[in-house]
């Protein structure tokens, strides 16, 4: 009887988790059931969400990767403070389960610790605000430098370090920032960019190698061109956005634009117990970039 019951609920949960946006990340992990009864014993695979009772910080999340990620986090079981400059925007995923939303400039130290005064502590940290500065060096001005290493980094330095306390107190924790394929691949135009994604290796590895003892893991992701809004804009910006677009999946191994999705799937594999033995690395997420 209880098998049948488990075998019905198992079936229904794979049926449930078809046709999801998200059917492509792996938001559950299947665990061995052993049960027991009179009528004998068995062992079923049930499935398990890989976020369960973990709360996870998403910066950047009211588009693109940042997105794509704060929903795959709830679908896995996270509790999940999705954040954003932009609370237009950000106002959508209020309605998805297991998310709530708040505005956050992550160039403010302000703002961010006031956030986290209010907030109980993450277990998990998405560091995802970014910005593509086009061009090179001799079109980059201190400005455009400025802005690149204080919105693609210094960032992440902020929001860290506000995190990594609670974490710290928790027992652990995993953070996981969005680099770039720009810091490992010299590309024509990411001058700035580049150089600031190039940071992001280094920031990663010294938090995780300052906190390794603390139960804290620090990774990043490194996507490819990855279709997104910001995406849309920059190749609008070309004098031919069609010529644009076709130079950019040609510059892809694969043949075509990145998912946030996918990205999304790579930083869930990060902040699971999936990769509790990983730390300080960079996966690269790039239709085959690196090569
Ligand atoms: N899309 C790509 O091809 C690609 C490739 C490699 C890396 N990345 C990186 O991925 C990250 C996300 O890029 P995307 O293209 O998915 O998203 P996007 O550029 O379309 O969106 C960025 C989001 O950041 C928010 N934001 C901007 N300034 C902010 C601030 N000061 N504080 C908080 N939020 C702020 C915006 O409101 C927006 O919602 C970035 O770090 C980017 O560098 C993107």
């Amino acid at each position: 009887m209880i098998n049948k019951v488990l075998r019905s609920l198992v079936f229904m949960m794979e049926k449930l988790s078809v046709g999801s946006p998200l059917e492509s990340i792996r938001a559950h992990e299947f665990v061995n059931h052993t049960w027991q009864s009179g009528a004998g014993s068995g062992t079923l695979r049930i499935m398990k969400k890989r976020l369960e009772g973990k709360r996870a910080l998403v910066t950047a999340a009211a588009q693109g990767i940042g997105e794509a990620t704060a929903r795959a986090f709830a679908e896995a079981g996270a509790t999940v403070v999705a954040t954003d400059i932009n609370g237009e925007k950000l106002s959508e995923l209020a309605r998805v389960p297991g998310i709530q939303t708040r505005v956050l400039d992550v160039m403010s130290r302000s703002a961010i610790e006031a956030m986290i005064a209010e907030e109980a502590a993450f277990d998990v940290l998405f560091n995802c605000a970014g910005t593509v500065h086009n061009g090179s060096i001799l079109d980059c001005t201190d400005e455009d430098w400025d802005l690149a290493f204080d919105l693609n980094v210094k960032s992440m330095f902020r929001v860290s370090q506000a995190v990594i306390p609670g974490m710290i107190a928790a027992g652990g924790g995993s953070i996981v920032n969005v680099s770039s394929i720009a810091a490992h691949k010299g590309l024509v135009n990411r001058f700035a960019y580049g150089a600031s994604k190039a940071a992001v290796t280094g920031l990663t590895k010294m938090i995780a190698a300052d906190f390794v003892k603390q139960g804290i893991r620090c990774n990043a992701v490194a996507p490819g061109t990855v279709q997104s809004p910001s995406l849309d804009d920059r190749i609008s910006a070309f004098e031919d956005p069609v010529e644009a677009r076709k130079q950019f999946i040609a510059r892809q191994p694969m043949g075509r634009l990145g998912k946030a999705e996918e990205i999304a799937a790579a930083a869930l594999y990060l902040a699971s117990d999936d990769a509790v033995f990983v730390s300080g690395t960079t996966l690269c997420v790039d239709g085959g970039m690196s090569i």
